[in-house]
């Protein structure tokens, strides 16, 4: 194998950065020639590609966001846009494609594999960590973080004002992020998709707790479950005092990524590359315990990921 490309793809997360760094310099290490695509599938398909060298990508690790852009490609999601992207692929004499991305990104990773025989290996990065059959994706750590410290700034001025605050937080369809974040701030109220809620059992506890004598109250919902507007409208007439709304939004998938987020990327780079060059193709770098393996891309996607609902009661006994 002489030639191989990397392309970062979907939703941002803190950290694709990182493991870019490690598919380039691990790569060139082993002789071979590395070429960044840039805006991802996108990219791929019209054939906007870079040969990066080891120097290219000094000093990326601790920045947020991808040096080699992103996108959500519609035109990839067709057999088409496959075919076109094959062709680029073939043409450019690249034998090897490193995919980071989210689950939309790896299953368009799985069906380069499957329809054209392009040897691709995935990356899961994805501030979610909804993919299956892996502990953890690339970004998440710094995200938690960055939730985690806005919630606390939250709890100041909700305790000044004695309000109750309703802070949405990202997840699609995974409470992944809301539980976390509502397990590490103690948050009164965690809201999920993957947990139905009851809006009078909620007010009652948050009434208990007042009467207990907390002063603020914090209710961590995950986008996916409700919107911020749809909790406060059923909580504001039932606990009879002031509540605030803070969304979170793309401010959870920005910012140097953490230690822990650096190290996870950087390992799954290399590994990435070390697949390849194994001939593992379709397969995805995985962390399961405290070891990375290589699993297949199906076989990830179609494991689902649920929450942890002992650590959802514990998050509320703890509260
Ligand atoms: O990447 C995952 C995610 O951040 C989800 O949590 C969120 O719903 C979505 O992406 C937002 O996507 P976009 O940036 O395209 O609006």
């Amino acid at each position: 194998m002489k030639k191989i490309a990397v392309l970062t793809s979907g939703g941002d997360a803190p950290g694709m950065n990182a493991a870019v760094r490690a598919v380039v310099r691990y790569g060139v290490r082993h002789g071979l020639e590395v070429i960044g695509v840039r805006r991802g599938y996108s990219g791929l398909i019209d054939g906007d590609f870079v040969k990066l060298e080891y120097k290219d990508v000094a000093g990326i690790t601790e920045k947020g966001g991808t040096i080699l852009r992103t996108s959500r490609c519609e035109e990839f999601k067709t057999e088409e846009g496959r075919e076109l992207a094959a062709k680029q692929i073939k043409k450019h004499g690249i034998e090897g494609l490193v995919v980071i991305g989210g689950e939309g990104s790896l299953t368009g990773a799985h069906l380069l594999y499957e329809e054209h025989k392009i040897p691709v290996v995935g990356i899961p990065a994805t501030i979610d960590n909804d993919i299956g059959l892996t502990d953890m994706c690339i970004g998440v750590d710094t995200c938690l973080n960055t939730v985690m410290d806005a919630v606390q700034k939250l709890k100041d001025t909700a305790s000044s004002h004695e309000r109750a605050f309703i802070v949405e937080v990202m997840g699609r369809h995974s409470g992944y992020i809301a539980l976390m974040a509502g397990l590490v701030t103690g948050a009164e109220a965690i809201i999920v998709p993957e947990i139905p809620v009851d809006y009078s059992q909620l007010a009652d506890r948050i009434l208990e707790e007042r009467r207990r004598g907390k002063i603020n109250s914090i209710i961590i919902v995950a986008e996916g479950a409700a919107s911020a507007y749809t909790v406060a409208r059923h909580l504001e007439y039932r606990i009879g005092y002031e509540t605030r709304i803070t969304i979170l939004g793309h401010v959870q998938r920005g910012g140097s990524p953490t230690a822990s987020d650096r190290r996870l990327a950087l390992s799954m780079g290399v590994e990435a590359v070390d697949a390849l060059l194994d001939g593992e193709v379709d397969v995805m770098i995985a962390l399961q315990g405290n070891k990375l393996v290589r699993v297949p891309i199906m076989e990830a996607l179609s494991t689902k990921k649920t929450i942890d609902k002992k650590l959802y009661e514990i998050a509320y006994m703890l509260s």
